[in-house]
């Protein structure tokens, strides 16, 4: 058989699914139908769940019966929260950590012994995952700074109990709003590299704990969501070093490095979630006055624009403006990537069970390139 190899999957479609659209050419991204433009400003991380899960925007009702739903499965047996203190003590990295976390509440999963087949079940599970994913993280980054784990409170939001829980203090509104907004931005996004690993491993039937930890475990690469820290990291460069920004990227550009926040698969220009992102950049840093992020990644840019980088589809992708974000909220920059597996857990689940409902076995093939008649020599012949 004679088939066209496709490095990186590069254009190839798997499956059909209803849930996001990204049209790279334009720069537009979907959630069932909706610009994410509209969804980031006009709705709450619940209500895209509860979109991406049950295919329309809820009530009013609807909407409120989710949400405390979802609340009321924040809580997290002691058993894992102390393990969770065991990996901050060991320095274990977290991505990581939120991995092993997740393997071990599968070990608390109620409804563990349900048939692969019972979707409700599955949705079941994916709640209480998505639920209990924040109060693991805030754990875990309060046990690297030696304080003891916060409560989950059932009344915040899903944005605001988070960092909540990460404080120990109730959000500011424009916090919590900026927060799940970031949360909205990161929901879902097509067939992106987590969730067609997530997906792969659902199209086993295995279970969706299975699933959730393969999509981490993808999302914690650096060309992946790891990227965002990876920004982060190069605006304290820039600021600790004696470079002014465009003489860093210049400098980094000539000694062949990648600028992370940069390029896309699918995107050939600047990622809608990236301009809604900067807009918020700008927002907090004229708010608060320290405009020095903002000026720093708008420096980057310019020059990258200038020198053809963006005009050649390298473009700035939702990683380049999130991380000043969060840190203009002060948020540790260990927290980026995992709270991009905290929003994106719901994409995964949603694109998992949607594929579960018309299954098929995700099972491509390499196109080998070894010898096929080698004669073998026993080891003691060698
Ligand atoms: N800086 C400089 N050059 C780049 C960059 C970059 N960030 N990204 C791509 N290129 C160049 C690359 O060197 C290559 O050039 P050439 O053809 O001359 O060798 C060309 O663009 C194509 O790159 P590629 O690696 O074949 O493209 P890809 O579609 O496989 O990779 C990517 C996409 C996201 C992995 C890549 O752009 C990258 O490494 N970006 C930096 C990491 C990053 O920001 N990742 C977050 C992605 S968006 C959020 C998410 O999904 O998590």
């Amino acid at each position: 058989m004679s088939a066209e190899l496709k490095r990186g999957l590069e254009g190839v479609l798997v499956a059909e699914s209803e849930l996001s659209y990204v049209d790279g050419e334009v720069g537009k991204l979907v959630y069932r139908g909706y610009d994410i433009e509209d969804l980031a400003r006009g709705a709450s991380y619940e209500e895209v769940l509860y979109l991406l899960w049950h295919g329309s925007l809820p009530t009013r009702e609807a909407l409120d019966t989710f949400t405390a739903e979802l609340a009321a499965e924040r809580d997290v047996d002691d058993d894992v929260l102390n393990t969770v203190r065991t990996l901050a003590d060991a320095g274990e990295r977290p991505m990581a950590a939120l991995r092993t976390a997740v393997s071990m509440l599968s070990a608390y999963e109620p409804e563990s012994d349900a048939e692969p087949s019972d979707l409700d079940a599955t949705r079941r599970k994916g709640r209480r995952l998505t639920a209990k994913l924040p109060t693991v993280l805030a754990a875990f980054e309060r046990a690297r700074q030696g304080e003891e784990p916060v409560d989950p409170d059932p009344e915040l939001s899903h944005a605001g109990n988070f960092l909540y829980m990460l404080t120990g203090t109730e959000p500011d509104p424009v916090s919590e709003e900026t927060f799940d907004m970031a949360l909205t931005l990161h929901a879902d996004h097509g067939l992106n590299a987590s969730t067609f690993t997530a997906l792969v491993i659902g199209s086993t039937m295995a279970d969706i704990y299975s699933s959730v930890i393969g999509g981490i475990g993808a999302l914690s690469g650096p060309l992946h969501g790891g990227a965002n820290q990876d920004v982060m990291e190069v605006l304290y460069e820039v600021d600790d070093s004696d470079k002014d920004p465009v003489e860093w990227v210049k400098a980094a550009r000539d000694a062949g490095r990648r600028i992370p926040g940069f390029g896309h698969r699918v995107y050939k220009v600047k990622d809608p979630r990236a301009k809604i992102l900067e807009e918020k950049l700008r927002d907090l840093s004229e708010s608060s006055g320290d405009t020095k992020w903002l000026d720093y990644t708008t420096a980057i840019e310019g020059y990258l624009t200038e020198q053809g980088l963006v005009e050649d589809g390298i473009a700035p992708n939702v990683d380049f403006y999130s991380g000043s974000v969060y840190d203009s909220m002060g948020i540790p920059m260990e927290m980026y990537t995992p709270i991009f597996a905290m929003s994106r857990v719901g994409g995964w689940i949603a694109h998992v069970v949607e594929y579960q409902e018309d299954n098929r076995l995700i099972r491509p093939r390499a196109r080998y390139t070894g010898p096929k008649d080698a004669s073998f020599v026993p080891i003691d012949e060698r």
